[in-house]
């Protein structure tokens, strides 16, 4: 669902002819004198390299799809360094609450059905899981995009390379999607986005960037619903610690971590109960 705060507007200064077919590809302006950010603050789409290379030494892939709100630097999907391959190698492996919750087995397959900025996928896909994102902001399945074909260039290392070939994307309402296709999956993850209290220093960069682009999603009971119907063994809900659980079905069980609780639907013991 697309509510941006903000106008959404092309940036073609880098790589114009791709910025080109992307305006038409998402049926966004390409940015103009007229929406630039002297007037208003605009939520710019465009292409971002580090400076780390420069001149003859730049290549396409060196260019990575980025968002830029108003006031903020660069916000992008990066799987290759950074956080999520800190994440990786640091975050607990199967230990952490996260892998603790989706491991109904030993290498479930799972439908990451809120995909979002994709960090937990790839958490998944670093544990081994085949993991089909969705994502229904075309924008930020665009970014998601972008960070899968860089991930798959030659100059990735190989142990990534092999964890993002377990990530496949599909840019859909989640609901629509396994409603339509019933897909078949061991477990379905949702994170959903939660509406925003107040505006903490604390809150990252990306989570803000979704907040102005996708604002809170207020459909995660129905998503809830379709999800109960495709899952072979688990749900899985990722709430704020202390967030009431998503209305309608009781979960059998959580598991918490300091800020977050994952809330579990284990399909078998409520189809015992008579609960689905
Ligand atoms: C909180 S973010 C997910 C963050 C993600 N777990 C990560 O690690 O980056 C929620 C995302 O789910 C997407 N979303 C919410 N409901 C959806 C639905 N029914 N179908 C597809 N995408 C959905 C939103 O557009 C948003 O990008």
């Amino acid at each position: 669902m697309q509510t941006s705060s903000f106008p959404i507007v092309i940036d073609g200064q880098l790589l114009p002819d791709k910025a080109h077919a992307l305006a038409q590809q998402l049926n966004i302006p390409l940015m103009s004198p007229s929406n630039t950010e002297k007037d208003k603050p605009v939520m710019k789409l465009g292409w971002w390299q580090d400076g780390k290379k420069s001149g003859d030494d730049i290549g396409e892939t060196d260019y990575k799809l980025a968002l830029f709100p108003p006031n903020t630097g660069p916000v992008y999907v990066d799987f290759v360094t950074g956080k999520k391959n800190h994440r990786r190698q640091f975050g607990g492996g199967k230990g952490q609450p996260l892998a603790r919750a989706v491991l109904a087995a030993e290498h479930p397959t799972i439908i990451d059905a809120t995909a979002g900025m994709g960090g937990d996928a790839f958490v998944f896909a670093s544990l081994g899981c085949q993991v089909t994102m969705i994502e229904r902001s075309p924008i930020i399945a665009a970014l998601l995009q972008d960070a899968l074909n860089r991930a798959q260039q030659n100059d990735t290392p190989e142990e990534i390379q092999e964890i993002v070939s377990r990530l496949s994307l599909i840019n859909d309402d989640a609901t629509q999607y396994l409603t339509n296709q019933t897909p078949i999956c061991d477990v379905v993850y949702l994170d959903p986005m939660y509406p925003e209290k107040k505006k903490s220093a604390a809150t990252k960069k990306d989570m803000q960037a979704l907040q102005h682009l996708v604002g809170p999603d207020m459909d995660s009971e129905t998503l809830l619903k379709a999800a109960l119907h495709v899952a072979q063994k688990r749900v899985v809900v990722k709430r704020p610690k202390n967030a009431p659980t998503l209305v309608g079905i009781q979960p059998n069980a959580s598991i918490q971590s300091p800020n977050t609780r994952y809330d579990i639907y284990a399909i078998k013991a409520l189809k015992a109960a008579g609960k689905l």
